[in-house]
């Protein structure tokens, strides 16, 4: 069957990650800045594994200049996501790449994205909410210019507060204060742990940090006790498949660990981080998910009602995004 349909919910995506190729090779045109080096031949990103991926992520980030390009990519985003039959969707915005963590600046960026995606929900009837984040390889002095930034601009669009890029920079605990600026100014915590460190990586990111949710997180798995925590705090995890697979993370969808976790009763969830840069998109990976594990509508129905539980969003919203997904026939 088609998963076009089936309302999803999406709690995972970098808002750069999900720029179209032809978007960023065309602003690199207009600017003639030469990022030939970046792309494949066909049209893909280039890059040989996750620490290249970085580089040609901001490299790729560097020509997205103005507002206004972020507000483009926010429509061109919404667009693929809602033709995937996206409802409600959370994404990363760095204050690095908006405005060079200039709070006047990042607020004008802020109000460009915000514009783009209320036109989206009137055009297409997504949602969209946005996660303040830290660049982690930038070091914990930035993290804290990136919280300020996050409480500066708190409620309403802006829910999350939350930490990506190389989880082999520094340690999570290095990054407490600025996760403290953000849970006082009332933002959701979530932090990118257990995709290339171990089980010890998630053991520091909620302690250190109390995050409710992990980016990634599935390298838990390798810690039985570790899994129990999960269950017993009540943590969600925000699991990319097809970004851990193309990764490298593991070597194929059969020995990701995705169906282990939610058997044993870890609340789990499906993204797709950076689309194109994985070629793929929730479609995609819904079906890879039911080739392989035997999932169905009624699982992803399930999967989905546990990512909207989990969502960073006002109890309105979640009211109003639970009542689509409970109102679908499977
Ligand atoms: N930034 C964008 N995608 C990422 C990923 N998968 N892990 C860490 N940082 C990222
Ligand atoms: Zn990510």
């Amino acid at each position: 069957m088609s998963y076009k349909s089936l309302p999803k919910v999406e709690l995972h995506t970098h808002i750069e990650g999900a720029a179209p190729p032809d978007f960023i090779r065309s602003l690199a045109k207009e600017q003639s800045v030469d990022l030939s080096g970046i792309f494949t031949e066909d049209g893909g990103y280039a890059y040989r594994d996750f620490w290249h991926f970085l580089e040609v992520y901001e490299a790729a980030t560097s020509v997205l200049k103005a507002p206004q390009d972020y507000a483009r990519l926010t429509r061109a985003f919404l667009e693929n996501c809602a033709e995937a039959g996206v409802i409600y969707v959370e994404t990363f915005i760095s204050p690095d790449f908006c405005g060079g963590r200039d709070v006047s600046a990042w607020r004008d960026y802020l109000s460009a994205i915000q514009d783009a995606a209320t036109e989206a929900e009137r055009d297409m009837g997504i949602t969209l909410r946005g996660i303040v984040t830290a660049v982690r390889h930038f070091g914990p002095d930035a993290a804290r210019e990136t919280a300020r930034c996050a409480q500066e601009t708190a409620g309403g669009f802006i829910t999350g507060f939350g930490m990506g890029g190389d989880e082999k920079s520094g340690t999570q605990g290095d990054f407490a204060y600025a996760f403290d600026m953000a849970r006082e100014a009332g933002l959701h915590l979530t932090t990118h742990a257990g995709e290339w460190n171990g089980p010890d990586e998630v053991r520091a990111a909620l302690d250190d940090l109390r995050v409710q949710r992990i980016g990634h997180g599935v390298r838990a798995f390798e810690d039985p006790a570790l899994v129990e925590r999960l269950i017993e705090d009540d943590i969600t995890l925000e699991v990319c498949p097809g970004s851990n697979v193309f990764l490298g993370v593991y070597p194929d969808l059969a020995s990701h660990p995705i169906a282990k976790l939610r058997d044993r009763g870890v609340k789990v969830t499906v993204s797709t981080d950076d689309p194109p840069f994985f070629r793929t998109d929730m479609v995609k990976e819904y079906e890879n998910l039911s080739r392989q594990f035997g999932w169905d509508a009624t699982d992803f129905k399930a999967l989905n009602l546990s990512a909207i539980g989990a969502a960073f969003c006002d109890d309105a919203t979640r009211a109003r995004v639970r009542k689509i997904l409970e109102t679908q026939d499977v």
